[in-house]
């Protein structure tokens, strides 16, 4: 572009990419273009460099985010990949969102990133964006807002921590910090030893080193085609993190030239492999609700694809990957294992090869190119077919009359086998405060075959469904050896986690008319995996008529959703208002494709 050529009033500018591209301010575009000029030179830069394709970087750094540690060397490896393919990057900042720093919950928020994300996206003058994420919500908060924006999008993740060691025994985030804690409640580590845990559970910056959500979501967005197959298990401090970053940035600039956006990649097929690797790996539970939120920002998609999915390609899946929570390695074994890549070579066929990835080669082609070739070299931390972990269904859907739209079980992580098939009385918490106060009292009416259930952890009934489904042992049962129990609930559990523990109850508890909001202290509660069940023992007409007690009017004439809560205003108004249930995503119904308009 000659120098004065963005001043001829005669000629329209070439508003197809770069800083040139959404010129609406002023309904003057060259003085909209020069006011911007003028601003972003007082950065340094040249009209040479202004005259590129602008590729934009999501900076997630916060000092509040150690699983974002690595984003400053991230930025300046990414940058060198833009601008070896010739592209200007510009990196900006949104809000970032780390799980223990993130009151009242980090999903609470994971929308409200989302917005954030999909807006500034739309609102500056990217050609493609890179979205550097990587804790638990993070990652999914960006793929939601990129995909509702639909600008070529390209996730960069942080990558997983180092494992730690403590008296020559590997340690991570944050399996052994569940475990661990036990053992110190229990009275078999003392004070010195859980204060020398708690310095190297996490020894590095980087994301929890097991099969936690972090990974878990690390692997579908390799899945989905978004991102570089390495790009889902390389250590955070590693050197190949950084050449991600460099290959992420390259693979930008193209993908600005194709204009190849997110809607374009993510399809039915991309989805289906999505689901495949998150049975096969014993994925997060939290998984399932974020590819919903996904799928259901997708106009395609929308309504298309179901937790029935999720449940019939996992009877067709086995579960392959030997990491913590259901199995005993880290998310580093995983990478020197081979990876994403090695893991969908040894699913090859039960995947969708046709799928698009993120360069416009199909996984069949990407799969072609393996540096894995022969295959397999090692089968203990990703099994081979013939000899899985467990044969199928790591991940359940279970429904019934006390989850009419659903709920998740992670079959795989159960302690106790025997709880996948049972039949007990419900020992109930009303919410988590009446839990905390109740669960360790030598008065609770409770032996090893009741089924725990906890209300008012559901999307809106907390609100934003805190990680609470992991309902304690009680103290009294604990002290006499008990570890698992069947425990149900609205509520979400950490990737981290295990037990049987169904999850996910929809609708939830603080939904007017369910049957989870009326379960009372006795009522008989069964689960049966294999037939996908869970009930309670309860007709229809008792449970309208515990309603219609509990809230004095007839449950006709209630409204369904609780009115917003002990906060009447602000992003937590929005948030009660508009959430809709685990089954759908527990996205803000207007951000969903159709907007929430049926
Ligand atoms: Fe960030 Fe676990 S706390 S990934
Ligand atoms: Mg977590």
């Amino acid at each position: 572009t000659p120098l004065n050529a963005d001043y001829n009033l005669e000629t329209p500018i070439n508003a197809s990419s770069g800083i040139r591209q959404g010129l609406t301010a002023y309904g003057d575009p060259h003085f909209s273009l020069f006011l911007r000029k003028v601003f972003i030179k007082a950065l340094g830069y040249s009209e040479d460099a202004l005259s590129l394709p602008v590729i934009g970087i999501i900076n997630t750094y916060s000092g509040f985010n150690p699983c974002h540690a690595n984003v400053p060397q991230l930025i300046d490896a990414a940058k060198r990949g833009i601008q070896l393919a010739g592209g200007l990057a510009i990196d900006f900042p949104t809000i970032s969102i780390h799980e223990s720093f993130s009151s009242p919950t980090s999903m609470f928020l994971r929308n409200l990133m989302s917005m954030d994300t999909e807006e500034v996206i739309r609102a500056q003058p990217v050609d493609a964006c890179i979205m550097i994420g990587g804790c638990d919500k993070t990652v999914p908060a960006q793929i939601m807002g990129g995909l509702s924006a639909n600008k070529p999008v390209l996730p960069l993740i942080t990558g997983p921590m180092m494992p730690g060691s403590h008296r020559g025994e590997r340690i991570g985030a944050c399996t052994d910090c569940r475990n661990n804690w036990a053992a110190f409640r229990a009275g078999k580590v003392d004070v010195e030893e859980i204060s020398a845990i708690n310095e190297e559970l996490a020894p590095t910056g980087g994301t929890c080193g097991v099969m936690g959500t972090a990974s878990t979501m690390a692997c579908l967005t390799a899945a989905l085609g978004l991102i570089p197959l390495k790009g889902a298990s390389a250590p955070a401090v590693s050197s190949a993190r950084l050449r991600i970053a460099e290959l992420t940035g390259r693979n930008a600039v193209a993908t600005a030239k194709a204009r190849r956006t997110p809607q374009s990649i993510i399809s039915k097929e991309s989805v289906y492999n999505a689901i495949t690797v998150l049975q096969a790996i014993g994925g997060s539970t939290n998984g399932v609700v974020h590819l919903l939120a996904i799928i259901n920002r997708h106009p395609d998609l929308q309504g298309k694809i179901t937790l029935d999915d999720f449940d019939r390609i996992g009877r067709a899946t086995p579960m392959l990957i030997d990491l913590k929570p259901s199995g005993d390695n880290y998310m580093t074994d995983f990478h020197k294992a081979g990876g994403m890549e090695a893991l969908l070579l040894t699913l090859r066929p039960l995947l969708h090869l046709s799928a698009l990835t993120i360069t416009g080669q199909t996984l069949g082609e990407v799969l072609d190119t393996s540096r894995f070739k022969p295959f397999p070299f090692s089968t203990q931390i990703i099994r081979p077919l013939s000899n899985p972990l467990h044969p199928s269904s790591s991940l359940v859907v279970l429904r019934g009359n006390l989850a009419p739209d659903g709920a998740v079980l992670k079959a795989s992580a159960s302690k106790d086998r025997s709880l996948l098939s049972h039949s007990g009385p419900a020992v109930v918490f009303e919410n988590t405060e009446d839990m905390a106060i109740r669960i360790d009292s030598p008065d609770l009416e409770v032996t090893p075959t009741s089924v725990m259930v906890l209300k008012n952890v559901g999307p809106i009934g907390n609100p934003g469904m805190p990680e609470a489904g992991l309902i304690p042992i009680p103290r009294k049962l604990g002290s006499q050896g008990v570890k698992d129990m069947l425990r149900i609930s609205d509520g979400r559990m950490s990737g981290t986690a295990g037990g049987t523990i169904v999850l996910h109850i929809s609708p939830e508890s603080a939904q007017v008319g369910s049957a989870l909001g009326v379960v009372q202290n006795g009522d008989t509660i069964t689960c049966d995996a294999e037939k996908r069940l869970l009930t309670l023992d309860v007709s229809q007409e008792e449970i309208k008529r515990r309603w219609t007690e509990k809230l004095g009017t007839p449950v006709e004439q209630a409204r369904k959703r609780p009115q917003p809560g002990r906060a009447g205003r602000g992003y937590r108004k929005l948030y009660e208002q508009s959430v809709n249930q685990a089954h759908e995503g527990a996205d803000f119904d207007f951000l969903t494709a159709n907007g929430g308009n049926q």
